[in-house]
Formats: structure tokens, sequence, C-alpha cells
């Protein structure tokens, strides 16, 4: 392998930059050109590509979203589409392709990988933590400290007002945000689409939080949870089934995807991506790298990418006992 190619697909996540600072950084170390892609797969159909140096990719290791950009592409969706990206990488001697992203992205990357026999390795980059093979993905540590950090000032106006806050939190149909953030600002209840919470127990919860003395309420809702209800519509039904309560209502929305990846995500994203170069060097292709037990590991993509790797229980126990 003489050449790699780098991309950025899907929704962006912060620490993404850090991953592409990596893969060229190893690329310099193993003496292999890096190739970086702009604007995901649309950039690889429309061969939008840029020679990547070590300088490149200065000072860019503490910046949000993905200096390559992202976007999402119906081209590549189509076979034409994909001959495109195929011809263009050929064209380029390319040899093999890095992406970075989340569950579509990969997707995306396995089947470009079954037609051509392409060689690709994948990162996992997304706030929502919802990919099989890795305990954690890119962004999602400081995703959960943005929350965080937001709900602890939502905190202080709940409790100067005695309210109640629905706060709604990203992570598409899995919990995880929700959950790990619920547990870090000691959220009263968290409603996350894994778990039937059910109403009545919603509506009890907030009941003997009230009784116990509590001054202020919060309750951490999944964006995708299924209670059949938005978190306004939740809000609506609580206000209505308990009248003591000042209800209102917190959307955080794409604050969450922003900001300067945390330590940790910059620690995980430099030795993803020094994995991903090493994989492609060593032959190995259609796999995610991903980490367990802090190992990084490599998972066949056809594993990393069949949906989430489930939530932590215990954590749920473990706040429901001590969110009294
Ligand atoms: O996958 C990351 C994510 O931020 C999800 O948490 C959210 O559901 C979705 O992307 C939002 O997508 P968009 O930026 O297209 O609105």
């Amino acid at each position: 392998i003489q050449k790699i190619a780098v991309l950025t697909s899907g929704g962006d996540s912060p620490g993404m930059n850090a991953a592409i600072r990596a893969v060229v950084r190893a690329c310099c170390f193993y003496k292999v050109e890096c190739i970086g892609v702009f604007r995901g797969f649309q950039g690889l159909v429309e061969g939008d590509f840029e020679p990547l140096g070590a300088r490149d990719v200065n000072y860019i290791i503490n910046r949000g979203g993905t200096f390559l950009k992202s976007a999402r592409s119906d081209a590549f969706r189509t076979v034409e589409g994909r001959q495109s990206a195929y011809r263009n990488l050929v064209d380029a001697d390319i040899d093999a392709l890095i992406i970075i992203g989340g569950d579509g992205s990969f997707k995306g990357g396995m089947t470009f990988n079954q037609e051509f026999n392409f060689p690709v390795i994948t990162i996992p980059g997304t706030i929502d933590n919802d990919i099989n093979g890795t305990t954690h993905t890119i962004g999602f540590d400081t995703a959960l400290n943005t929350v965080m950090e937001a709900v602890d000032k939502i905190r202080d106006t709940a409790s100067s007002h005695k309210r109640l806050f629905f706060v709604e939190v990203m992570g598409r149909d899995a919990g995880h945000i929700a959950l790990n953030s619920g547990i870090g600002c000691g959220a009263e209840e968290i409603i996350i689409p894994e778990e039937n919470l059910g109403m009545e127990r919603l509506v009890e919860t907030l009941k003997k939080s009230k009784a116990s003395g509590k001054s202020s309420s919060i309750v951490i809702v999944a964006e995708g949870e299924k209670l059949g209800k938005n978190v306004f519509e939740l809000a609506d039904y609580v206000e209505k089934n308990l009248p003591e309560y000042d209800v209102r209502v917190s959307v955080l929305g794409h604050m969450q995807r922003g900001g300067a990846p945390s330590c940790f995500d910059r620690v995980l994203a430099s030795r993803f991506g020094v994995k991903a170069v090493e994989s492609l060097l060593e032959g190995k292709s259609n796999f995610m790298v991903g980490l367990i037990n802090d190992q990084v590991v490599l998972t066949p993509l056809d594993k990393a990418v069949k949906g989430n790797s489930g939530i932590d229980w215990d954590l749920l126990r473990i706040s429901d006992m001590i969110s009294i």
C-alpha cells in the first residue's frame, strides 16, 4: 500500500479532526502518501481530493467539526456513483480508504468494498455511541461533557424557580447520551428508547421527588424515546397530571455536536487513526477499529454496522438507586 485516502462522513463529531491528523501523521511515519477526500462520499464520487502532509494538519487536534467537511451523498447510493468513486480512486493511484463516521457511512464503505474489492478500514466517529465493536465512539465523551455543562446551568435556574425541566438530548435511536449525561447531572429521571418506562412511573417518580423535599427536577429525554410522545407532549402530560409543578422544556440540539474535543476523545481519535493505517499496511481490510477493554481492536465491518452496542442496564439501576 503506497497511498491511503481518508474521508469523514455523516454527522460530524468532536475529535474527527484529531483522527484525520493521526491518519495523516501515521502515513508520514510509514512513508505512505495520504490523500484527503473532501465532503465525504460526495467528494469520492466527484474526485475532490488533495494530498495531505504532516504540516497540513497542524493545530486541528483541538478543533471540533471536520476540516475535510462532511456531506450526505445520494450519488454514492447509486451503482454509477460508486463506479465513479472507484474510477477516481484508481486514477489517483489510491490503494486504500479510511472512513471516519457512523453506522450509515460504514454501510456505504462495506458495499463499496464488496463491489470493487477495495481495501477499507473504518473509524467510529459519532456522538451517539451506537456502534457495535467499540465501547466508545469519537465524540461521545465530548458530547456528554457538553450536555453536562448545559444541564448544570439549567439546574441553577430550575432550583432558583423550583421548576421541573425536561431536557431533550441527541442520540438518534440510542439512549447512551441520555443515560450517561443523566447520571452525570443527577437527573431525577432518564427516558431512553431502550426502556419502556411508562407515563405512570414517570409521574410517580416526580411525585416522590417533590414529596422528598427536592426544589428542582431534571428529566433527561433521549430524542428517540418511545413513550409515544415527544418531549413537549411529555411535559404537557406531566403538567396536567402534576399541576404543582412549573414545567419547562429545553432542547439542546446541535450544540451537542460542536466544540473542542475532550482529552479522552483526542487520545481515542489518535489511537484509532494510527491503528487504521497500521491495519491497512498489514493487509487488513473491511474492519472497523474500536475500543474494547481499553485495547484498540478490529471488528469485522458487518458486525460493526449491525446496530448498537446495547445499553448498560446497570447504569439505569444505579441511576434509579441514587436519583431519589
Ligand atoms: O448522529 C448524530 C446526530 O447528531 C444524532 O444524534 C441526531 O439524531 C442526528 O445526528 C441529527 O442529524 P442532522 O444534523 O442531520 O439534523
